[in-house]
């Protein structure tokens, strides 16, 4: 029997899909892809006469319905979701529909939106000494967000933070963000379609982000990235300090050594 293969298909240039995806993608003879978010030039590495159904008008119904029947056919099925569907990917529920009707899947991650973001800006989410977390989150709107995870407790821990699908109500998460304890000057930065030809990033303050953004015409497919990683100040990792040894690097002397 055939099996249903996930595959991420990266932020949005067509290079960024892993080479097991791109492989399992162009062998396959159905492929349900995200349309809303996917690069359609993903497609051209498919094989002819492949057939390819766009997931953004169907339900989870229609979607489960067209893999099973794929694999009846002992067809090569492939779900190919934007970024890495272990965010916001929908797919556990896909998943546990494949599982009570016995069809096998496989997995086979993508680069997610927020790390072809910080490629994009050449950042780093975890500076040393000044911030070693990243939050991903987003804000509620007309899916809700549990209460414990609203923006405004988890800007209390001023960590670097990622806000998936809110640029459209950015005025609010800035007011949430300022109310959990972020300061105006804490810098903030929003990109559009990372990684895409028509890559836009607009960089900031609380204080300003809100007006640059609507100024620049962003109001969907967007990252909005906040935390002092994005300043000016940093620190040296202690990985290369001539004067910390570990595992791999030993032998100079006043050294100090890691755990
Ligand atoms: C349903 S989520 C899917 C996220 C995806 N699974 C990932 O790993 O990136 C869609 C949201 O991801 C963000 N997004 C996806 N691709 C993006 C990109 N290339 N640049 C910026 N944001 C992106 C936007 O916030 C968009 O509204």
């Amino acid at each position: 029997m055939t099996k249903v293969s996930f595959i991420g298909a990266g932020p949005g240039d067509t290079d960024l899909i892993t080479l097991k995806g791109y492989k399992r993608l162009a062998d396959a003879d159905i492929i349900i892809y995200a349309g809303s978010l996917v690069n359609p030039e993903l497609l051209d590495y498919c094989k002819e006469g492949a057939e390819k159904y766009d997931s953004k008008s169907m339900t989870l119904e229609d979607i489960i319905n067209t893999m099973a029947k794929g694999i009846a056919e002992d067809k090569k099925v492939v779900r190919l979701q934007t970024g890495d569907f272990s965010i916001y990917g929908s797919i556990r529920e896909q998943v546990e529909e494949l599982r009570k009707l016995n069809i096998e899947f496989e997995c086979i991650p993508g680069v997610s939106s927020f790390l072809g973001a910080a490629s994009s800006m050449g950042v780093e989410y975890t500076v040393p000494e000044v911030s070693q977390s990243v939050i991903i989150t987003r804000i509620s709107g007309r899916t809700p967000v549990p209460e414990d995870e609203s923006l405004e407790k988890l800007a209390s821990h001023h960590t670097s933070m990622v806000i998936f699908l809110s640029v459209q109500s950015i005025q609010k998460v800035v007011k949430q963000l300022i109310r959990g304890g972020y300061t105006e000057e804490t810098p903030a930065a929003v990109i559009y379609k990372a990684t895409w030809e028509d890559e836009k990033t607009v960089r900031g303050t609380l204080a300003d982000i809100a007006h640059k953004v609507k100024e620049a015409g962003i109001s969907r497919t967007a990252l909005i990235m906040v935390g002092d990683f994005l300043g000016d100040e940093y620190n040296y990792s202690k990985l290369y300090d001539e004067t910390f040894t570990h595992t791999y690097r030993k032998g100079i002397k006043n050294a100090t050594k890691s755990e």
